[in-house]
């Protein structure tokens, strides 16, 4: 077998990480391979679910004694402490590995130190082998380790002209089969999905993961939470059934901003604290309105139908701009049409001061 440099290998090991997403959280996703001191594969892992091994350990097992005098090239940090599982760094050293490539260092302070624990053993350390592309590959894990509250995923649907219902209210569906079939896999990579009252009350959602087909429940569900500061949430209310976890965020619990309402910024930071890390706001577009305006928005992901309305509520409500000087810009990162519609995914440009 031919051998295979360090960079393909990354490559390599970004690609396995990717398989974990959505069933990892809280953990990170990981990939790991394992060369031997030929160069040759001898082993491949990755983390598929918290508490489960880690990558390390799975590329590890497979290579058994081959991993002597070999090389891991691993997309994050190995860890080095002993959590569910015991600490990566201690598990290459016993297995004779003579370097380790790491793409990105482990920002999460518990489990940092591995390369530090490597070094100190005589293994050679390199940091950063494709370092910003592992780290798109965790955007959200990473960035909700540094700053401590989840990195936030705003979805709509519209028309064209950005409504998101008609003029009579009615909204059911704007946006094809195909456009809420991705959704739904949306849904399913991130811990919790998020919507307003408002919505709550007007559509009745059951913000589940669910096969449209056939209506079945994905395995894992996000929790749902509603943003209610008076706790205005109908008993009887969808999101209340059994179909997945449900928190009804009321002021009184989370804390309320100046206008009374649910501190969204103290919210967030208890959904970190719950093990969230990546979160889907659903809306609708007022709640949609105050992410943005607060500055917590990382990441907006519209879905926009070929269709023309002229009239009814528009899908964003009070961002917080006044001026054109005032819009929030956006990076255009992804254009894909999904069915008849297209899927625009866009980052907003950091404001200064
Ligand atoms: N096209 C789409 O993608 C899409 C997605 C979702 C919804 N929708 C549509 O949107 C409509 C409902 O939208 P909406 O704007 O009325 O409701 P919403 O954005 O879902 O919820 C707004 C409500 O959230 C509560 N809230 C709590 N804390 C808040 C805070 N800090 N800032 C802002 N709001 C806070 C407020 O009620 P309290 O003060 O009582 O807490 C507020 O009235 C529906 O017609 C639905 O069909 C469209």
């Amino acid at each position: 077998m031919a051998s295979v440099s360090v960079d393909e290998a990354m490559r390599r090991a970004i690609e396995l990480a990717a398989r974990g997403l959505g069933t990892t959280s809280p953990n990170p996703v990981v990939g790991c391979v394992l060369l031997d001191a030929d160069g040759q594969v001898v082993g491949e892992g990755f983390h598929a679910y918290a508490g489960g091994p880690h990558a390390e350990i799975v590329a590890l097992a497979q290579a058994g004694r081959r991993a002597k005098g070999g090389t891991a090239i691993v997309t994050l940090e190995p860890c080095d402490h002993t959590g569910r599982t015991g600490p990566c760094s201690t598990a290459l050293v016993q297995a004779g590995v003579a370097r380790v490539v790491i793409a990105v260092p482990d920002p999460n302070p518990v489990a940092s130190g591995g390369a530090a624990t490597l070094r100190s053993a005589g293994v050679q350390v390199d940091l950063g082998v494709r370092g910003e592309e592992a780290e798109a590959g965790n955007v959200a894990w990473l960035t909700s380790m540094r700053r401590g509250w989840p990195y936030v995923i705003w979805k709509y649907a519209a028309t064209l002209d950005g409504r998101s219902a008609a003029a009579d209210g009615t909204s059911m569906w704007i946006t094809s089969e195909a456009a809420r079939i991705d959704v739904h896999a949306l849904r399913g990579t991130v811990d919790a999905v998020i919507a307003g009252v408002g919505t709550v009350l007007a559509d009745d959602p059951r913000l589940t993961a669910r096969n449209l087909r056939d209506g079945s429940l994905a395995i894992r569900q996000p929790l749902r939470v509603v943003v209610d500061s008076s706790g205005r949430t109908p008993v009887d209310a969808r999101v209340r059934d059994g179909a997945a976890r449900t928190w009804i965020a009321t002021a009184a619990e989370v804390g309320a901003g100046k206008d009374g309402r649910v501190d969204l910024a103290a919210l967030l930071a208890a959904l970190h604290q719950r093990g969230v890390r990546a979160v889907l706001l659903e809306g609708g577009p007022r709640l949609a309105g105050a992410f943005l305006a607060a500055g917590l928005v990382d990441k907006i992901v519209g879905y926009v139908a070929p269709r023309l309305l002229g009239a009814g509520p528009t899908a964003l409500v009070d961002a917080g701009v006044t001026t054109i000087a005032e819009a929030i810009d956006l990076e255009l990162v992804d254009v894909t049409q999904v069915g008849p519609d297209l899927r625009i995914t866009a980052l907003p440009r950091k404001r200064e001061g």
